[in-house]
């Protein structure tokens, strides 16, 4: 019954498929229909606060984390209008559309990454996520998210690790620059 599967058997089963480290494509593979379920659960609309940060233009809930920052299970509701800059993640994730569209834009890094804090990014292609699709993202992927709708949309997050203790990057692609990037988290 996909309805009552709770955060808690969510772990469990996330642990399970990352129990001695497989590829990171066979655990997007088996976290992706996991993530789908938990998305659909009342646990998970039960617990989304739907509070944003004003000035990151999104709110990131941490449902959970393990004691090392591993398999964090986020809620990120999307102010309308607003979005991130192209980023990446240094984990594997899954994310999954709860509530509104978001639109997803995908980007490939093309300088060679000699000079400090320098990047040249080339824009591939965007695509909608309404709510139920599921976006499978590698640690080398840079994808920037926007809602472009007129309420706050919502989406649920699986990473490998929590991306605030991964190393991960922001790039601005016309001052052509790349920093470290944390977000706000409750
Ligand atoms: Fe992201």
């Amino acid at each position: 019954m996909p309805a009552s599967y709770t955060l808690q058997r969510f772990v469990a089963e996330l642990r399970a498929v990352t129990a001695g480290g497989p590829q990171v494509s066979a655990i997007l593979q088996q976290v992706k229909p996991l993530a789908r379920r938990f998305a659909a659960s009342r646990e998970l609309r039960g617990r989304c606060n739907l509070q944003c940060d004003e000035q990151q233009g999104f709110g990131f809930q941490l449902l959970h984390e393990e004691p090392d920052h591993t398999l964090a299970v986020a809620v990120l509701s999307w102010l309308p209008g607003r979005g991130t800059p192209p980023h990446d993640h240094g984990t594997w994730g899954v994310v999954v559309g709860v509530l509104g569209d978001e639109v997803n834009a995908f980007w490939q890094r093309v300088d060679d990454g000699t000079r400090p804090r320098h990047a040249e990014l080339r824009r591939l292609s965007e695509k909608t996520f309404a709510p139920g699709d599921a976006i499978a993202i590698t640690p080398e992927i840079i994808h920037s998210v926007r809602n472009e709708t007129d309420r706050i949309s919502v989406s649920l997050h699986v990473y490998g690790k929590n991306i605030n203790f991964t190393g991960r990057s922001q790039f601005d692609p016309e001052r052509r620059t790349v920093t470290p990037w944390t977000v706000v988290q409750n």
